[in-house]
C-alpha cells in the first residue's frame, strides 16, 4: 500500500466528510489528503455513545499505524460530539472536529428561530445541548433527526432523481417550516450533498449553514502552527473499511472528488 507522505486524514462513517476534504483542498492545494470511509460501521448515528467511542478509537489506532498522518479531521458531527475529547486525551496528534454550527447560525438569524438537522445521536447528545446553551441561549432551537436522509445520501445519491431528492428533503423539513426558522444548521456532514435542494424547499428566507469554513480555517491554523510542512504531493486517496462495498457507489464518490481509489484500508 502506498501511503501519502505527511498527510491529513479525513474520516466519516461514509461519504459525508468528502465536502470537507474538498474545501480543504481548495484552500491548501499542496497538502496530501487521505479520506477514510468507515463503511464497516455505517451508520454511526444510530449507535450508542460507548459503541461509537470504541469504533472511533479503533479506527484512529489503525489509521495511525497504517498512515501515520500529521493531523486527523473527524469529518463527522456524530463522532466529534461523542468522542473528540476522548481522542485528544488518548492520542498525541492534533485533531480537528466537526460540530454543529450553532454559533454562526445565531449570527445569521434575525428572528432567533433556528433549526438543527442531524443524526439521532447528535440531536440527543448532551454536547449538543451544551452548544445550544452556550451559543443560542436566547433563541428557539428546533432539533430534528434526519435518520433516513443519511442512508439516502450514502446509498442513493447517484441513483435518485431530483424529484426523489426534493421529496426526502420536504419530509425532513416539515417541522422546520412549521417552526418558522430563518436559519438551518446542517449538523450531519452527509446533508451538505443536498444543500441546493434544501434551498429550493426552504426558500431564500432561510440560511443554510454548515461547519466547513470554520473547520478549514482550523486545519490551516494547526498545520501552520505546528510547522507541519509537506515533502511530496501525492494524488489524494480514498480508503474504505470492511469488505462489503464492491457493489456500491464508493468509486463514483472517489471520482467525483478526484481521489485515487485506495480500496480497503
Ligand atoms: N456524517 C455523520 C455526521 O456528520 C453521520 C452519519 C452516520 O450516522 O453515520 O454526523
Amino acid at each position: 500500500m502506498t501511503m501519502a507522505d505527511n498527510s491529513i486524514v479525513f474520516i466519516d462513517s461514509g461519504v459525508g466528510g468528502l465536502p470537507y476534504l474538498k474545501m480543504t483542498r481548495e484552500c491548501m492545494s499542496k497538502e496530501n489528503l487521505v479520506y477514510v470511509a468507515d463503511n464497516k460501521n455505517f451508520p454511526y448515528g444510530e449507535k450508542s455513545t460507548q459503541e461509537i467511542k470504541e469504533i472511533i478509537i479503533n479506527l484512529i489506532q489503525e489509521i495511525i499505524t497504517k498512515i501515520d498522518p500529521k493531523l486527523i479531521v473527524i469529518a463527522c458531527n456524530t463522532a466529534s460530539v461523542v468522542a473528540l475529547s476522548t481522542l485528544r486525551n488518548k492520542f498525541g496528534i492534533p485533531f480537528v472536529g466537526v460540530v454543529p454550527a450553532i454559533k454562526p447560525a445565531v449570527e445569521y438569524s434575525d428572528n432567533g428561530r433556528i433549526g438543527l438537522l442531524a443524526t439521532r445521536k447528535t440531536v440527543e447528545d448532551p454536547y449538543t445541548d451544551k452548544l445550544i446553551t452556550n451559543f443560542a441561549s436566547g433563541c428557539s432551537v428546533k432539533k430534528y433527526a434526519g435518520i433516513d436522509l443519511v442512508e439516502f445520501v450514502e446509498k442513493k445519491y447517484f441513483l435518485s432523481t431530483d424529484q426523489e431528492k426534493l421529496k426526502v428533503i420536504t419530509e425532513a423539513s416539515m417541522d422546520f417550516v412549521d417552526s418558522n426558522i430563518d436559519s438551518l444548521v446542517l449538523g450531519c456532514t452527509h446533508f451538505i450533498y443536498l444543500i441546493e435542494y434544501f434551498k429550493q424547499v426552504l426558500g431564500s428566507s432561510v440560511d443554510i449553514i454548515d461547519s466547513r469554513e470554520g473547520v478549514v480555517k482550523q486545519v490551516k491554523k494547526l498545520v501552520e502552527y505546528n510547522g507541519l510542512s509537506i515533502k511530496n504531493k501525492n494524488k489524494d486517496t480514498f480508503y474504505i473499511t470492511g469488505s462489503n462495498y464492491e457493489k456500491s457507489n464508493y468509486r463514483e464518490f472517489a471520482n467525483k472528488f478526484s481521489l485515487n481509489w485506495g480500496g480497503s484500508l
